[in-house]
């Protein structure tokens, strides 16, 4: 059978990569949701291949309407404001884009009398101050938040449950772990980081890299596995539930700066920028993805020193 796939959020890192999976799939047709303003770098050589419809999350009457024309019969909602610091400049939008957002959503699917399969992608951030003996982490650790980020994606996470408990809709949360590769925005470490390095590389920064909490550790996977199990997730998931998305192996943030600097080939010192900790930081997350990994299957590829490659490579072509 056919499946008409909607992604929200198709214009940003994981969608452009979900897109990349799914046309290696017959029989699925794309959709893809769009901010007026937002960029369209990622997608614009894949026009031909995907139908790109015009929507804002915030509003929802252009949620209600793009769901009555497209009938998805498969929904990845991954569209958000999807970086921590920012949550911390911007409260009120991150919690509103990322909250009211998936409500509108999920109203929308409900008022068009649809039935797809949904995936609401929440974060391993939900979890936020972890103990020590508590990892590595399952889904039923407490969620005890960190940043307004993070409590955006619980009450993002918390929504799609109680939309399947109180109407049926047939939702599968995710909780991804940290997941990087090439695309990824320049504000998020492993890019910031590499970005800095290919610039110093080719003359046109000292090589010295600014940095910021270097000691928080981080359950890295590469996207383009995470968008494989997004897309198992909606094949093998079970209607409702929550599902941890991890590799089960932590790094420091100074372990992934020095594999960096490893895969280069030029002197590079580091410096701490003060305007780069947080608040609040995040101390330690390691997944346990057992339940997902035996509910679907699926398995990680790509080694981590491999994605870093792959991000490296993907700034020396770009700058
Ligand atoms: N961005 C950034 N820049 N982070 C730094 C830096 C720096 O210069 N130096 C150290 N860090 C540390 C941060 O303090 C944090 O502990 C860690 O590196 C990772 O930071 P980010 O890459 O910004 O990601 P994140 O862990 O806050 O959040 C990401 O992962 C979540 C899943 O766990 C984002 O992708 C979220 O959207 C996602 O939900």
């Amino acid at each position: 059978m056919s499946e008409r796939v909607l992604i929200t959020g198709i214009t940003g890192f994981v969608g452009s990569h979900l897109v990349d999976y799914l046309l290696t799939l017959d029989d699925v047709e794309i959709f893809g949701m769009r901010r007026w303003r937002s960029r369209t770098e990622h997608i614009d050589h894949l026009t031909d291949s995907v139908n790109i419809v015009e929507c804002d999350l915030r509003d929802q009457i252009s949620v209600s309407q793009v769901l009555i024309d497209t009938r998805p019969t498969k929904i990845f909602h991954l569209a958000a404001q999807s970086f921590v610091p920012t949550s911390w400049t911007a409260p009120e939008e991150s919690l509103h884009t990322n909250i009211i957002g998936t409500l509108h959503l999920l109203e929308g699917i409900r008022q068009a009398g649809i039935d797809p399969w949904i995936q609401v992608a929440g974060s391993s951030e939900e979890y936020g101050l972890v103990h020590p003996d508590e990892v590595p982490i399952t889904e039923t650790n407490p969620l005890r938040p960190l940043s307004p980020y993070a409590v955006s994606k619980v009450g993002t996470d918390l929504l799609a449950y109680q939309f399947h408990q109180s109407y049926g809709l047939k939702v599968v949360r995710t909780r991804a772990f940290n997941h990087t590769g090439p695309r990824r925005g320049d504000v998020f470490v492993c890019s910031d980081f590499a970005k800095q390095i290919v610039q110093a590389e080719k003359g046109n920064r000292e090589p010295v890299i600014h940095v910021g909490n270097l000691e928080a550790k981080r359950d890295f996977t590469d996207v383009r596995d995470i968008v494989k199990a997004y897309w198992l997730s909606l094949l093998h998931g079970e209607a409702g539930e929550v599902y941890n998305i991890a590799s089960g192996t932590t790094l420091t943030i100074r372990k992934v700066l020095d594999m960096l600097i490893a895969l280069s080939d030029i002197e590079i010192a580091t410096e701490e920028d003060p305007a780069r900790m947080r608040p609040s930081d995040v101390e330690i997350l390691l997944g346990d993805s057992s339940k997902f990994r035996e509910a679907t299957g699926w398995k990680q590829e790509i080694p981590f020193e491999q994605t870093l490659r792959d991000i490296l490579d993907y700034w020396r072509e770009r700058l």
